[in-house]
C-alpha cells in the first residue's frame, strides 16, 4: 500500500476521500463532542501533513449515507462548521463538480448525490480527477464499498493511503497476523450474515471468539454449531441481553486476555439494554490487554459511558473492519497498492 511519505505533494492539488458518513443531525446539538466526530477528527492529521507539505489546495469529499436522491438532510454542506472547528481552517463548500470553487480548503457535496459513484463509473471518476493532481484515501470506513472515489480515482491518479487509513491496516493486520496471546475476540450486534464470516475466521486465529447480540438467537433458529473456542452467549428470559451467567464466562475469559478485539453492541443496546455491554467493557479495560474496538453503535455505546479513550484503538470502520477482519480483501485497499 503506498504512503503519503512516497509522494511529494508540494504545489500540488489534492482530493483526500474522507470518511464524512456520520450521523449530522447529532453534530448540530453536541457539536465535537459528539463520538461521531472521530471520523472525522481522524482527517486532521492528513489535513494538516498536506498543508505543511505545501499542497496547492485540499479538496475533501465522502458521502452520506444512503441517498436516493440529492437531499439537503444528507448534504455535507452541513458537516462544513464541524469541520472547520476540528481543522482549525476555512472550509468552503462546493456544490457541484464543474465550477471550480475559491478556496484552499474546499468540502464536496455528497458523492452519493452524484450518478456514477456507486456503480464505480469511470466516467464519473474522470470528472473528480480534473479536480486533483494526487488522490489520498482517509476514509476506511468506506474501503469495502466498490465506488468510483474509492476504486476507480486511485487508478487514475498517483495515490496513497492517509495517516488514519495506515494506521487502521496496520492496527488490524496486527490483530490478524500475530496477536499476542491469549486473544479473545467479541462479536455482537445484529445482521448475521456479516457477523458469521468474522466469527468463523475469528475462530481460526484467536484463543476464544465471544457472541452475543442478536447472533445467539439467529443461530439458535437456524441450528449452527461452532468450533469449541466459540462461546455463545445464553440470553435473558426477555432475549434482550446476555445472561448473568454468559457475562461471567466472557469476563473470565477476558480477565487474561493480552489482545481484545470487540465489534457489536451484546444486548439490543437501542432499547437501552447495555448491562453486558457495560460489564464486558469494563471488564476489557481491567484486563490492561491491548484493545482494538470498532463499528458505529459499539463506538458510541462506549463513548457515551466514558469508557471509549481507555481502548488501546478506536476503528473507524463497521462493516469495513468486520471485513478486513474476516480476512477479505477490501477493494478500495486493493486499489492503494
Ligand atoms: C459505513 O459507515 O459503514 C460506510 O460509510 C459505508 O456505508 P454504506 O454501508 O452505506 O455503504
Amino acid at each position: 500500500m503506498k504512503l503519503l511519505s512516497d509522494l511529494d505533494v508540494s504545489g500540488k492539488r489534492v482530493f483526500v476521500r474522507a470518511d464524512l458518513d456520520v450521523p449530522v443531525k447529532e453534530f448540530t446539538v453536541k457539536s465535537s463532542q459528539y463520538s461521531g466526530a472521530t471520523r472525522l477528527t481522524n482527517l486532521k492529521n492528513t489535513i494538516d501533513y498536506l498543508y505543511k507539505q505545501g499542497a496547492s489546495k485540499i479538496i475533501i469529499a465522502g458521502h452520506i449515507d444512503r441517498p436516493e436522491k440529492p437531499d439537503p438532510e444528507l448534504s455535507t454542506k452541513q458537516l462544513r462548521f464541524i469541520l472547520e472547528q476540528i481543522l482549525l481552517r476555512s472550509v468552503y463548500f462546493a456544490q457541484n463538480l464543474e465550477k471550480q470553487v475559491e478556496g484552499y480548503l474546499v468540502l464536496l457535496e455528497n458523492l452519493r448525490f452524484f450518478q456514477g459513484e456507486e456503480a464505480n463509473d469511470t466516467a464519473f471518476a474522470v470528472k473528480l480527477l480534473s479536480l486533483a493532481d494526487i488522490y489520498v484515501n482517509e476514509a476506511f470506513g468506506n474501503c469495502h464499498r466498490n465506488h468510483a472515489s474509492m476504486v476507480a480515482l486511485p487508478r487514475l491518479l498517483p495515490h496513497a493511503a492517509g495517516l488514519h487509513l495506515a494506521k487502521e491496516v496496520d492496527e488490524l493486520s496486527k490483530i490478524l497476523k500475530g496477536p499476542q496471546k491469549p486473544f479473545v475476540a467479541i462479536v455482537g450486534g445484529a445482521k448475521i450474515e456479516t457477523k458469521l464470516p468474522l466469527v468463523e475466521h475469528l475462530a481460526k486465529i484467536a484463543d476464544f471468539v465471544l457472541v452475543g447480540g442478536e447472533l445467539p438467537v439467529e443461530t439458535k433458529d437456524k441450528q449452527m454449531t461452532f468450533p469449541q473456542n466459540v462461546l455463545v452467549a445464553s440470553l435473558t428470559a426477555d432475549v434482550k441481553d446476555i445472561s448473568d451467567e454468559s457475562i461471567y464466562q466472557f469476563k473470565e475469559k477476558i480477565a487474561n486476555a493480552r489482545t481484545v478485539v470487540w465489534n457489536g453492541p451484546l444486548g439490543l443496546f437501542e432499547e437501552g439494554y447495555n448491562e453486558g455491554s457495560r460489564e464486558i467493557a469494563g471488564s476489557v479495560i481491567d484486563s490492561g490487554a491491548y484493545s482494538v474496538v470498532g463499528g458505529g453503535e459499539t463506538v458510541e455505546f462506549l463513548a457515551k459511558n466514558n469508557f471509549l479513550s481507555k481502548f488501546s484503538f478506536v476503528s473507524s470502520g463497521g462493516g469495513a473492519m468486520l471485513e478486513f477482519l474476516s480476512g477479505k480483501t477490501l477493494p478500495a485497499l486493493k486499489a492503494l497498492e
